[in-house]
């Protein structure tokens, strides 16, 4: 049902690390700069197959090496399968169960990680790219064919824009309009089911983290009262001009707001993270009860900076019986989740089991 052991070679400072996780909590502990955040970050690179702090594989592998690797065993209800992410100059590749993976994102089916970390509030104050990924994956979770989906309109996607950039006709411009359309659509029903079912949870949670009515709406990428079809057919001179598709959901926004206010701006920083945790936490308690992984919850130095008593407690309440969580902290001594399964001390890149 979780990461069960965890292989890293050259990651970041991490020369060589191996370490086996408790089903429930593992705490690994360590000075500033010894590398916790870079394991927490090797374990999300291998359940999502990018990295939450850099989008550059180069600052990934280890200075002086010329790849990382990354391995690790998840145990599934009735199975376990090892996965392997490598990442060189030439890109990222995975394998599980021994055989290569053509998306990264099927890494996500086997291992699904989620992290609250000291940059949370990325998730409220950046663009809608993030939200965007952010909805995806509790999207993908609930159905796993979004993914397709979302790849087989991004190729038509691409294709439309490159007939664009090379000023190509009309005709020759909107014949990858039907797919669009029929993509799209699909695209974007599944996130607007998604997003239903998310905003009681997120209300709740959000209740009980600020005190404040939370309120999410998600917008398609193109106009409310329109067809993705004759939204495509209205922007064409817009498109022409700019080069590329303005309308679809590549476009689409996850739009928030705190007590009837959009959120962005008008918040302070540490109501920012406790919002994105709150969202964050909302996927975990919205995963689906059925399926045969459990989410992983990393959680890098929650004592440092987050209104910790609440959030704990209410990560305590969430994660109840069902969520694998990986806790990093200064202290050894951290006591907000009971006495830790397993837990490793980390010094200069080197970890130790206690
Ligand atoms: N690609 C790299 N190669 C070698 N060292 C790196 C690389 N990237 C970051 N580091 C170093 O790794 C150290 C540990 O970073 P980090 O995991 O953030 O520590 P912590 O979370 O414990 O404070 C830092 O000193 C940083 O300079
Ligand atoms: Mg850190």
């Amino acid at each position: 049902m979780t990461l069960r052991r965890l292989q890293v070679s050259d990651f970041r400072c991490l020369q060589s690390a191996e370490l086996e996780f408790d089903p429930r909590f593992t705490l690994i502990s360590g000075p500033n700069a010894s590398g916790k955040t870079s394991l927490l970050e090797a374990i999300y690179v291998l359940g999502r197959g990018r990295s939450f702090r850099t989008r550059h594989i180069e600052n990934l592998i280890r200075s002086g090496s010329e790849r990382f690797v990354v391995f690790g065993e998840a145990d599934l209800t009735e199975r376990s399968v090892g996965l392997g992410v490598e990442g060189s100059a030439d890109g990222m590749r995975a394998r599980m169960a021994g055989e290569r993976v053509s998306s990264l994102a099927e890494l996500a089916g086997v291992l699904p990680v989620q992290i609250i970390d000291p940059e949370v509030h990325r998730l409220i104050e950046e663009g809608p790219a993030r939200r965007r990924r952010f909805l995806d994956w509790g999207v993908f979770h609930v159905e796993h064919r979004f993914v397709g989906n979302w790849q087989k309109y991004q190729q038509a996607l691409r294709q439309r824009n490159a007939a664009l950039r090379s000023r190509q006709s009309r005709l020759a411009v909107t014949a990858w309009d039907g797919e669009l359309v029929r993509l799209g659509d699909l695209i974007d029903q599944a996130r607007d089911a998604y997003v239903r079912d998310l905003v009681p949870v997120a209300q709740q949670l959000g209740m009980s983290l600020l005190g404040m009515e939370l309120g999410l709406s998600y917008r398609s990428g193109w106009a409310r009262d329109t067809t993705l079809e004759s939204a495509l057919r209205a922007s064409w001179v817009r498109d022409e001009e700019a080069g590329m598709t303005s309308v679809g959901p590549q476009r689409a926004e996850l739009a928030i707001r705190l007590d009837g206010a959009p959120v962005k701006d008008r918040i302070s920083r540490g109501q920012q993270k406790l919002l994105a945790a709150a969202l964050l936490m909302a996927q975990v308690r919205l995963f689906p009860g059925d399926a045969e992984v459990r989410p992983s919850l990393l959680l890098d130095d929650p004592a440092a900076e987050l209104d910790s008593e609440r959030l704990l407690g209410l990560i305590r309440e969430v994660s109840g019986q069902s969520v694998q969580l990986i806790v990093t902290s200064l202290s050894a001594e951290f006591e907000a989740f009971g006495a830790p399964g397993r837990q490793y001390g980390i010094l200069g890149g080197v970890v130790r089991a206690f």
